[in-house]
């Protein structure tokens, strides 16, 4: 199907939050570069990278931006949230209490984003089965309950990588 859009590129952009060391720079480095570090560094500000979708036939850039989860790191919140379309909330399934703090980031998310922004409640690390710390029921009630989308990926062993991003994408479908 030629068409003499085919070109237009749509650029959206995609937050992540959550607390610090629940693997959200790895899982943009996963997304964006096929990429994974064991010994990922605590980010710094912000940083930012793009990837470049086929979707029903147009060229979609997608711009994903990832701060500190730690409080000292962080940048200015209004800027960070500002235009984006989707944000994927991650928690770490070993760590209860990255999972409490959920809903802080959330009311810090609402009070910042679009009231339209497609929010994707992520426990990342499902590798990590044994030391398993949050049920999947206690995730998927919550989600339920903030009508936010949920989702467990595994940036190491990249599963559910793509489909988390895709769906934090979904409103421009
Ligand atoms: P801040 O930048 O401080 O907010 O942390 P972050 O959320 O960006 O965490 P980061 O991606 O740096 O990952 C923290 C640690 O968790 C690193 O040692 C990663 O290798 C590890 N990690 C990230 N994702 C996974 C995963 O899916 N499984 C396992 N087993 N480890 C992971
Ligand atoms: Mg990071």
């Amino acid at each position: 199907q030629g068409g003499f859009n085919q070109n237009i590129e749509y650029i959206f952009k995609v937050v992540l939050i959550g607390d610090s060391a629940v693997g959200k720079s790895q899982l943009l480095a996963r997304f964006a570069r096929n990429d994974f570090s064991f010994d990922s560094k605590a980010t710094i500000g912000v940083e930012f990278q793009t990837k470049t979708l086929l979707i029903d036939h147009k060229t979609v850039k997608a711009q994903i931006w990832d701060t500190a989860g730690q409080e000292r790191y962080r940048a200015v919140t209004s800027a960070y949230y500002r235009g984006a379309v989707g944000a994927l909330l991650v928690y770490d399934i070993t760590k209860r209490q990255s999972f409490d703090h959920v809903v802080q980031w959330l009311e810090e998310l609402r009070g910042h984003a679009d009231g339209s922004i497609v929010v994707v409640l992520i426990g990342n690390k499902s590798d990590l089965e044994t030391n398993r710390a949050v049920t999947v029921e206690d995730a998927k009630e919550f989600a339920e309950r903030e009508n936010i989308f949920f989702m467990e990926t595994s940036a190491l062993e990249s599963t559910n990588v793509e489909a988390a991003f895709f769906m934090a994408l979904s409103e421009i479908y």
